[in-house]
């Protein structure tokens, strides 16, 4: 194992210990023996068989990208995923870890100045998924906090929602050279990784921003223009596609577009418009 992945596995390592400790603390005195952390931990003792879901501490992209779990509860048994906040923040910790030190995409890691996890409620209603971070983003390691994330803040706040209320990630986890289009390779890289924090996180509510959010997420490559105005399934999450913000700085007329988007949106779950 090398010495960053080796570093993962005791962060991993680490933070697993400091959740037994906590439940051991609160009186829990046995656990099943199937975890109920849906945590994929890559430990030196067992990193000969990583389960498939989770995705290697270092792999090249020549590898074929790990299996494609199914989505949310498809994927899980009952009471296997996290469901504590506690819980989840520890679970998307281990993920956020084994980000840190994902080195799949040999051009990402070596352009990157940190990785960009994802923000928000662990237990939120409400998933927005972006393309990838931008400038801003690989600066502050917060998604959407550039332009573009002061506009989606906009469109928060007319739903009459808070960010913290919500759970805010991207497709890809690293600035792509020169804000590029992710490759495919890069998506099916870091796929395990959106996935796994969509599994946690479990959200009702999904809003894809941009193609490729709508694409990597539903596994199509229908344009956003026929994706719209309607829910799509994700697992057991409905999924809305609409612009991304970055397009509406470009085309403000498609506002109008997005702001319906976000009315269907907030009809289907009951909130007045
Ligand atoms: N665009 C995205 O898709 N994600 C970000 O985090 C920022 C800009």
């Amino acid at each position: 194992m090398n010495t960053t992945a080796s570093n993962a596995a005791a962060s991993v390592r680490r933070l697993v210990r400091q959740r037994l400790e906590s439940l051991q603390r609160a009186g829990v005195e046995q656990l099943p023996r199937r975890a109920p952390l849906a945590l994929d931990v890559v430990t030196e003792a067992d990193s000969s068989s990583v389960p498939p879901t989770s995705v290697p501490l270092a792999a090249t992209t020549t590898e074929s990208p790990p299996e494609r779990p199914l989505p949310q509860d498809e994927a899980m048994p009952r009471g296997a995923t996290p469901r504590s906040k506690a819980d989840r923040e520890t679970a998307l910790a281990v993920i956020r870890c084994e980000v840190e030190n994902c080195t799949r995409c040999p051009e990402l890691a070596a352009t990157r100045t940190q990785t960009v996890f994802g923000v928000g409620n662990p237990q939120a209603k409400v998933c927005f998924l972006g393309e990838a971070p931008g400038g801003d983003e690989d600066a502050q390691g917060e998604p959407f906090v550039g332009k573009a994330g002061q506009l989606l803040n906009k469109i928060i706040e007319a739903c009459g929602w808070q960010r913290e209320e919500l759970y805010i990630l991207n497709v890809i986890k690293c600035r792509p050279p020169g804000n590029r289009r992710p490759e495919d390779v890069e998506v099916s890289n870091c796929r395990g990784y959106f996935e796994r924090q969509l599994e946690i996180v479990r959200p009702q509510y999904i809003v894809c921003l941009g193609a490729t959010a709508a694409h990597a997420l539903l596994d199509t490559t229908q344009a956003i223009g026929k994706l719209r105005g309607e829910f799509h399934s994700y697992g057991k999450a409905k999924a809305v596609v609409t612009y991304h913000p970055a397009y509406l700085l470009r085309n403000p007329a498609a506002k109008r577009e997005v702001w319906e988007d976000m009315k269907m949106l907030m009809r289907e779950m009951g909130q007045e418009v």
